[in-house]
């Protein structure tokens, strides 16, 4: 009899977790069900690589991957050209064994970003240049670095306000000044132009994607650039989202409909669906709202409805979508505590023990795909 590495690394997971990764053949997987659709990714801090269950899952059910930290630029270049690749090369290397897509996250964010980059250095030169400079070395770095291994950046995240209106707090935009976004995409073009990168797909990404004042934003932002002949090829919808209708089908439909017009590629970059009443899924986290209600709280069935009800939304749009990731494995390790909002919860429920376990909302989500891959074939 042989044994498979597979069945090794389930029983050394059993023995060491006291439970057995979810088991089921490839074609009952997300990672099959969506070929032909769109790549399915989810997002991993670095411990997760140590833990023989998540990987298990992981190499399975999906086909890219983002850090949820790693390559941000705290983590990246915590001090001026002190570059850190460790923690992302972990997530890449893994990738590359599985043959998974990386999306690299992210450039340009007025969050996780050290405060050494915007302080002015006093030597005459002006700080818009200064700090122009440091993005230019910082883009530079990291794509030299994983040449060949991210296929699609995120250029700049979470610019714009909901109402369309540039953001209120941007360190980037004070030190740069209003083209701060031109720059940055000028910038990863050229880089990308430099080291021969001509398929990796460079990106906006936001959330709140669906409002419109910032649907117009960024619509326009897109075709300003194009016209400039400024690259930019992908626009990235986080999807942070309740469990109730909001956003409505109708609302995240008529985005779609704008931003693909645009010649951009979707990229649904951080999806998680929030099941908690009185608390909004926003790009800040959970924050406590009254007014959310008609949430699916623990009722794992109308979570469930809601994942496929968005999922057959992007088999709708499948040509214009790149790929969906989701924020996250299992509702233990979401940033969003208390909002159960992913597709595998951490304990199994019918033991009550640790094991990372599909709920109802990864069926349907199975199920959605499954259909619109069986279109595709007729
Ligand atoms: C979050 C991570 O999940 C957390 O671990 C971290 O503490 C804060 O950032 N929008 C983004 C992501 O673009 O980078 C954020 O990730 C979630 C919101």
């Amino acid at each position: 009899m042989s044994i498979s590495f597979k069945t090794v690394s389930a029983v050394l997971a059993g023995i060491c977790l006291t439970s057995v990764a979810f088991q089921a053949e490839a074609q009952d997987r997300l990672r099959d069900a969506s070929k032909g659709l769109f790549l399915v990714g989810t997002a991993l801090p670095t411990r997760a690589f140590s833990d023989l269950i998540t990987t298990d899952i992981v190499s399975q059910d999906f086909n890219r991957l983002t850090c949820e930290n790693e390559m941000k630029f705290d983590a990246t270049e915590p001090s001026e050209g002190n570059f850190r690749f460790e923690q992302g090369d972990t997530l890449v290397n893994f990738a590359e064994k599985y043959g998974m897509e990386v999306h690299g996250h992210t450039f340009l964010w007025h969050s996780q970003t050290p405060q050494w980059v915007f302080q002015n250095p006093n030597d005459g030169r002006p700080l818009r240049d200064v700090v122009l400079q440091r993005l230019e070395n910082h883009i530079r770095a990291l794509m030299t670095h994983w040449k060949g291994k991210i296929k699609t950046w995120d250029v700049c995240n979470e610019c714009f306000e909901d109402n369309g209106s540039p953001r209120g707090f941007s360190p980037w935009r004070q030190a740069i000044g209003d083209d701060y976004m031109e720059q940055a995409f000028r910038i990863a073009a050229k880089v990308a132009d430099e080291l021969g990168e001509k398929d990796v797909l460079l990106a906006y990404n936001d959330f709140n994607m669906y409002k419109p004042g910032k649907v117009q934003a960024v619509v326009k932002m897109v075709n300003d650039f194009k016209a400039k002949g400024v690259r930019i090829d992908a626009i990235g919808m986080q999807a942070h989202w309740q469990s109730n209708d909001d956003p409505s089908i109708e609302t995240i439909e008529a985005a779609f409909k704008a931003y693909a017009a645009t010649g951009c590629k979707i990229i649904i970059s951080e999806m998680d669906v929030n099941t908690r009443n009185g608390f909004r899924n926003s790009g800040r986290g959970l924050e406590r709202d009254d007014s959310v209600q008609g949430n699916a709280d623990s009722s794992a069935d109308a979570l469930a409805k809601r994942y496929g009800e968005l999922f057959d939304l992007f088999v709708k749009y499948h040509k214009d979508i790149y790929a969906v990731t989701v924020w996250g494995l299992d509702d233990g390790t979401s940033w969003l505590r208390g909002g159960a909002p992913l597709l595998f919860s951490s304990t199994d429920p019918k033991t009550n023990e640790r094991g990372i376990t599909p709920k109802p909302c990864y069926y349907s989500v199975l199920e959605s795909l499954k259909k619109g891959q069986a279109a595709l074939k007729k």
